[in-house]
């Protein structure tokens, strides 16, 4: 069976999946999403993703598409129809179909898109060799908590990541500070083992994995200190990696063409990477 997608209440072949061209996520980027993992089976933190988009829509003042239960019940039977064990589930939800105007329609119904990808396992190579970040100005505006589809500085940076032979840019704000990646958060290892990462303000996008991760140092022990870091204090780092819900914990060798440490992936990056996968390991199929 081809893949399928969830369009407005409909099963569709993902082909032909469409949206009305006034769909004002089209023409604005007036809506929000999110990125759920799907590893062995289960929803990764699923509840955790619903409330941050529930987060998402009340900042923007967007309805709720449906209830919790049957967006939960969509995307069991999106996954089932598309034989999705490992991967991630994408919904978004915009303010809906209406001419075009900046003022938000007055009976316009919000609109809900459902996708799911498969995903392989993060490559051997990846894993044993590190990844590569370039630093960019922070271009973005200043609610970065809320998950809204309106990306161009993000997809502007990635894409300036690539051309560098990059992984991933880390964006930097106008005080020098790492706000946080173009699709994931930024974290290092100081010389002596405290793992540090962004505390979670309107700067940067609180991440599920990054939630996740947080608790699983603090159950472990591990010294931990949620504050701004400077690019000079990565580039000073013992290890530094990065987090989301594609790329779970992944190690960092370079910064701006600097190796990072010793130039290997950290130890403690690989402690805290299969503290993350045995935690998803853990999980139930979601039913
Ligand atoms: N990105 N910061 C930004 C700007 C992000 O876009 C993301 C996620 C994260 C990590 O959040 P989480 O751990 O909840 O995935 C941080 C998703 C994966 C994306 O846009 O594809």
């Amino acid at each position: 069976m081809p893949r399928q997608a969830y369009v407005n209440g409909r099963y569709l072949p993902h082909r032909e999946a469409a949206v009305h061209i006034e769909d004002r996520g089209y023409q604005f980027a007036d809506g929000v999403y999110e990125v759920v993992p799907v590893f062995n089976g289960a929803l990764v933190d699923e509840d955790l993703h619903l409330d941050r988009l529930d987060r998402s829509l009340g900042e923007l003042r967007i309805a709720q598409p449906m209830s919790r239960a049957a967006l939960k019940l969509v995307s069991r039977e999106l996954m089932r129809r598309n034989g999705l064990s490992n991967g991630f589930l994408y919904m978004q939800v915009t303010r809906g179909v209406a001419p075009r105007d900046h003022k938000f329609p007055t009976n316009a119904r919000p609109a809900l898109v459902m996708t799911t990808r498969q995903m392989k396992p993060h490559s051997e190579q990846v894993l044993g060799e590190g990844l590569k970040v370039i630093t960019v100005p922070d271009q973005r505006w200043d609610r970065c908590d809320i998950k809204s589809v309106s990306l161009l500085p993000n997809i502007l940076g990635k894409q300036a990541a690539v051309e560098a032979g990059a992984y991933e840019a880390w964006q930097v704000d106008r005080d020098g500070m790492v706000t946080e990646g173009t699709s994931t958060n930024a974290w290092i290892v100081t010389q002596d083992n405290k793992v540090v990462t962004r505390d979670a303000t309107h700067s940067i996008l609180n991440g599920i994995t990054r939630i996740t991760l947080l608790e699983l140092i603090r159950k472990e022990g591990y010294e931990l200190e949620e504050r701004c870091f400077s690019v000079e204090e990565a580039k000073a780092a013992r290890e530094a990696f990065l987090t989301s819900s594609t790329s779970f914990v992944l190690p960092i060798t370079q910064l701006d063409a600097k190796p990072i440490g010793n130039g290997h992936p950290g130890i403690l990056t690989g402690k805290l990477r299969q503290h993350y996968m045995d935690y998803m390991q853990s999980l139930r199929k979601s039913a």
